[in-house]
């Protein structure tokens, strides 16, 4: 298994199944910048920037120092010069304005303490025809619940709930993947920033 998996270009936890699924919703291409927001370990942040290439970029975000830290060690290790990790906050993503052709939350939406500031935070990094790819999990009622997060009626989201939130905040959805990975509790969505929304946030 571990051999099909490196034989596949994947040297991390992330399999290459999802990756080339993610890939393909956000039309990822050499040379584009994509930010990782909420890149934990960093496995998807390394494929990424397998993929964009040396001419283009990851940025990588986390909101615990320690995990920023990891993610520099994981690119020095690596050897990627693509690659820079930052330290977002809970309602600032770390992220420049315009800075992004493409943007990845996996499984972090539900874990934001305030979603409202993050969201205007990402329509800023976002260039005008960039794309957000959402994955995310329904609420799982036996999971720890996470302290500060809206209540959503467990750990995760439910599909609409981050449908309503996204486009109730100048997003529009433009493709939409339930049983994610063959997951029927995960799904993923991905959203352009509409062009009446502007890039900065609100006052
Ligand atoms: C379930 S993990 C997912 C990690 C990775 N995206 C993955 O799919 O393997 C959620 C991560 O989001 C991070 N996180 C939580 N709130 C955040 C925020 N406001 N901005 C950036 N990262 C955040 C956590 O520290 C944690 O590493």
């Amino acid at each position: 298994m571990l051999l099909v998996w490196m034989a596949a270009g994947c040297a991390s936890g992330a399999s290459p199944a999802e990756v080339e699924k993610i890939a393909a919703a956000l039309g990822l291409e050499p040379g584009m910048s994509v930010a990782d927001v909420g890149a934990g370990d960093g496995d998807f942040a390394v494929e990424l920037a397998r993929l964009v290439g040396e001419r283009g970029r990851v940025i990588a975000t986390e909101v615990e120092e320690d995990k920023v830290r990891e993610l520099r060690e994981l690119a020095d290790a690596r050897g990627l010069a693509n690659f820079t990790a930052v330290l977002g906050s809970q309602d600032e993503t770390g992220l420049a304005a315009d800075c992004c052709d493409a943007v990845l939350l996996r499984l972090v939406y539900h874990h934001f303490q305030e979603p409202a500031p993050m969201r205007a935070d990402l329509r800023a990094a976002l260039k005008p025809a960039g794309l957000i790819a959402v994955i995310d999990i329904v609420p799982q009622g036996g999971w720890r619940l996470l302290p500060g997060v809206p209540d959503r009626g467990g750990h995760g989201i439910p599909p609409e709930q981050l449908l309503e939130e996204m486009t109730g905040d100048g997003f529009e959805m433009v493709a939409r993947f339930d049983d994610w990975n063959g997951d029927d509790e995960r799904f993923c969505m991905v959203f352009l920033r509409r062009p009446d929304a502007g890039g900065e946030p609100p006052p």
